[in-house]
């Protein structure tokens, strides 16, 4: 479904991805681990168009997606949850998601797109009149989610989602990201977690300063050296 050919790019005069090569099968969730500074956020803008590759290319659904705007790529099927969550704190839960809505739809085709979310995420919908400033970690992270499923994606990037969250929270979003798969939704999980990733993830990527430096099932990644010192620590 999404495929990288030996896709670098640049900060100024710092080559940041060098040559990275990665394929994500339809139906899948697919890992990127890495850790801080590796590049793994660059990755992701790299593929939504933010950031521009200075070399190789970026294939969805067997187009090249690589030279196309943003709003363009997110068109074809592919949404965030961005680093951070970024939700818009002075908008409220309904506010929020109708930001996930694409222009051209029906007031009736945004209302039972945000009935699917709300099914979904039953905390969502009894909070829908909440301002998502006063909303807690966890929330804010399902009204990310929420916001990124509004246009039914086909592929749902997904980076740190689990960031600052406690453990709890961590196994709910998790549970959360393998609902979405179930239902059809390929996943790119982008995660420093690498024991609750790699419990849920078919297989993956390992980054390290900007390229790939392992790949495998899950199973395989769980027994590498290189993972089972830099991330699980047995
Ligand atoms: N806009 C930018 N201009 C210059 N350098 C940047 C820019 N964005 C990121 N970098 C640098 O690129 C490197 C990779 O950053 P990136 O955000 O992709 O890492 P990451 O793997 O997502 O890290 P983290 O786990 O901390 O989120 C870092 O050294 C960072 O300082
Ligand atoms: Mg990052």
């Amino acid at each position: 479904m999404l495929e990288l050919r030996d896709v670098s790019t640049r900060y100024g005069p710092i080559t940041m991805l060098r040559g990275v090569s990665l394929a994500v099968a339809a139906g899948r969730i697919a890992c990127l681990l890495g850790p801080n500074g590796s590049g793994k956020t660059t990755l992701i803008r790299a593929i939504l168009g933010i950031v521009r590759p200075v070399a190789g290319t970026i294939t969805f659904e067997g187009a090249r997606i690589d030279r196309l705007p943003t709003h363009e790529i997110v068109k074809r099927g592919i949404a965030v949850v961005p680093e951070g969550r970024r939700v818009f704190p002075r908008m409220t839960v309904e506010e929020n998601l109708r930001m996930g809505a694409f222009i051209e739809w029906t007031p009736a085709d945004l209302v039972e797109r945000r009935e699917r979310v709300f099914a979904l995420f039953p905390r969502l919908a009894e909070r829908r009149h909440q301002k998502a400033a006063t909303m807690s970690g966890g929330e804010q992270a399902m009204l990310a989610m929420g916001r990124a499923l509004m246009s039914r994606p086909k592929l749902l990037l997904l980076d740190e989602p689990s960031l600052g969250l406690a453990p709890l929270l961590v196994e709910q979003i998790f549970a959360m990201i393998e609902t979405i798969n179930r239902s059809g939704t390929t996943v790119f999980l982008v995660e420093q977690n690498a024991r609750k990733t790699l419990d849920i993830a078919h297989g993956g990527f390992l980054l390290q300063k900007g390229e790939i430096v392992g790949r495998g099932s899950a199973a395989e990644l769980h027994a590498s050296d290189v993972v089972r010192h830099a991330y699980l620590r047995t």
